[in-house]
């Protein structure tokens, strides 16, 4: 049997129906004690990033064989508690990938040319012309921070629009061939030459905070910065400071440390001009949202039909 507790696409969902029993209930993320009942038949569990499988639901979960991601991060899996159970995971490698990618680029054109913000003003009258003057994009150099599959699918787009690409990533081969057309640099450099810059990296021990108070202040004051990584990644608070203090052009967040965000925790954005919120949508879209739920039922059927 196979649990699904956020929203999957539903020719995906009914692909596994014709095979399998299939209890799909978008509403259970929100109820952890249904949702460690319910555990205890399945084969099978699908989830997005609001999930929480945690240890103590995998010890509940005793006929579980796998675990289905509706996307990428696997920062809300317990993968030590998985592993020892001999519980596979799936993340939807490389299937939003365009979606983020088509954000940052967006985002990037968005933030930098200032001008698509004053329809407000305009139906007061006003004719804000000349505050509405920005930037291209073109010859401008972008950072990426992490750059495996979403960034070299960015960094594809921006070649086409005439932008320099630049790169921090310890962990691939200084020799690699994804160095081609981006230079590889040390991350105080990148962020002290890049005009738009752009988180990549998976939210572990390691990254957490990595942008603190220290790295932001190395970034240039018209510069601007995208996050659609995972929040947690950045402090986010002395983001809102510098915005505020006019030492960074701009910035786009799709990601919290506190996801969902409410007015309280939003309170801190207030009154900062150019800077774009979104509710961690870079890699949703209709076409992802197809792709990565098909995805994924072909995983989970590929597992469960293995002898
Ligand atoms: N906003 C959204 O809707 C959305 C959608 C998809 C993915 N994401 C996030 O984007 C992240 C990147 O996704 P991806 O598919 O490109 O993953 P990926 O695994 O292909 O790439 C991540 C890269 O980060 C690098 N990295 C790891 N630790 C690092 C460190 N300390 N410093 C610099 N680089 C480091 C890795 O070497 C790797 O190349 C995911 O982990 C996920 O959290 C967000």
């Amino acid at each position: 049997m196979i649990l699904i507790t956020e929203f999957m696409d539903e020719v995906a969902v009914n692909l596994l129906k014709k095979k399998y029993d299939v209890y799909y209930d978008s509403s259970l993320v929100e109820d952890p004690n249904s949702l460690i009942k319910k555990i205890l038949k399945m084969k099978a569990l699908i989830v997005r990033n609001k999930t929480l499988v945690t240890r103590e639901l995998i010890e509940n979960a005793p006929n579980l064989k796998c675990v289905g991601r509706l996307g990428v991060g696997l920062d809300n899996i317990d993968l030590n508690a998985c592993k020892e159970q001999n519980i596979a995971v799936y993340p939807a490698l490389g299937a939003n990938s365009h979606s983020v990618a088509e954000y940052v680029i967006c985002t990037s054109m968005l933030l930098l040319r200032k001008a698509y913000f004053k329809k407000n003003e305009m139906i007061a009258g006003n004719w804000p012309r000349q505050e509405s003057s920005g930037s291209e994009v073109y010859g401008k150099t972008l950072g990426f921070i992490g750059f495996g599959d979403i960034a070299r699918k960015t960094r594809d787009l921006a070649i086409g629009l005439g932008i320099n690409t630049v790169a921090y990533d310890p962990y691939l081969d200084k020799d690699s061939n994804v160095w081609k057309d981006t230079k590889n640099l040390d991350l105080d450099y990148l962020l002290s030459i890049s005009d738009i810059i752009s988180l990549h990296i998976p939210l572990t021990e390691e990254t957490k905070n990595l942008l603190n108070e220290n790295k932001l202040s190395l970034i240039k004051k018209s510069s601007v910065i995208i996050n659609a990584a995972r929040g947690g990644v950045i402090d986010e608070n002395q983001l809102a400071k510098l915005l505020k203090e006019n030492k960074i052009a701009g910035a786009a967040l799709d990601v919290f440390n506190n996801e969902p965000v409410n007015k309280e925790y939003a309170k801190k954005f207030e009154g900062i001009d150019n800077l774009i919120l979104t509710p961690h949508v870079g890699g949703v879209t209709k076409e992802s949202n197809k792709r990565v739920s098909e995805l994924i039922a072909k995983k989970i059927d590929f597992h469960l039909s293995k002898k």
